[in-house]
């Protein structure tokens, strides 16, 4: 990853399936370019491999204009496009989609099957007439307003608060991240004394200290107990610094 999403050249040439969060790189938040999109299709028709593309919370964008989702930028058909009702609506409805190329959909139905036959029918009948009405458009802006709310609150009090991070720019979804100048173990270490579990980008690398930053969640969190939160972080960055 840098700054502009995957580095396409790091790919190995012996890749068949590369799956990648193009709106809303997980953990780290950056957009992919333009030119990355393009490169990395390209290099996938090179290599007669697949992407996968998860857009999981491109719902919520705060800035800019949407980039092209890469399944619509790709003409070649090895584009499988995933979304999920998780962030959107909710986890606990275990709702998603695949757009998938037409030569796989027969193998992914069987594979479907095999897993669990089908999703909740049920479930599946009421989001299709939350969609009809109109309530599921009208629930996106409403929470939208919310989380960009929600997410102006957590950057100000970053920048202000927590003077050794760095935000990563981003424009969407349900988290910010940002980087540490000093190791984020002493401070996660103070802040579990205190019952607190702090989400740190190592957590989501498999490699635990390759990057120092941190991972701010605010979908589950009311606005006005951001603040208190993150000046909370901010003793136990304090209460370390003390210590050592
Ligand atoms: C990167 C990423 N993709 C997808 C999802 C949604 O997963 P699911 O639809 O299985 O709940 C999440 C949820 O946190 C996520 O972080």
């Amino acid at each position: 990853m840098d700054d502009e999403g995957i580095v396409v050249d790091a790919i190995p040439d012996d890749c068949r399936l590369v799956y990648v969060t193009p709106s809303h790189q997980f953990p780290l938040g950056v957009p992919m370019s333009m030119a990355r999109r393009v490169a990395l299709i390209d290099c996938a028709r090179r290599h007669d491999a697949a992407i996968l593309e998860d857009d999981y919370d491109t719902e919520f964008r705060y800035t800019g204009r949407p980039l092209e989702p890469l399944r619509s930028l790709d003409s070649s058909g090895r584009v499988l496009y995933i979304g999920s009702f998780s962030k959107v609506l909710l986890p606990g409805l275990r709702l998603g989609f695949l757009v998938a190329p037409p030569g796989l959909r027969p193998a992914l139905a069987k594979a479907k099957y095999l897993t669990d036959w089908h999703s909740a029918s049920l479930t599946q009948a009421a989001l299709a007439e939350f969609m009809d009405s109109g309530e599921f458009a009208r629930h996106i802006r409403r929470t939208r307003r919310e989380y960009a709310a929600r997410r102006e609150v957590v950057c100000r009090v970053v920048a202000r608060e927590l003077p050794d991070l760095r935000l990563i720019p981003s424009s969407a979804g349900l988290h910010v991240s940002a980087f540490s100048a000093t190791p984020v173990r002493p401070m996660v270490r103070a802040a579990r004394r205190a019952g607190v579990r702090i989400y740190t980008l190592g957590d989501f690398t498999g490699v635990r200290d390759a990057l120092d930053g941190f991972v701010f969640g605010f979908g589950a969190i009311p606005r006005d107990r951001i603040e208190p939160g993150q000046r909370e972080l901010r003793t136990f960055a304090d209460s370390d610094r003390a210590l050592t």
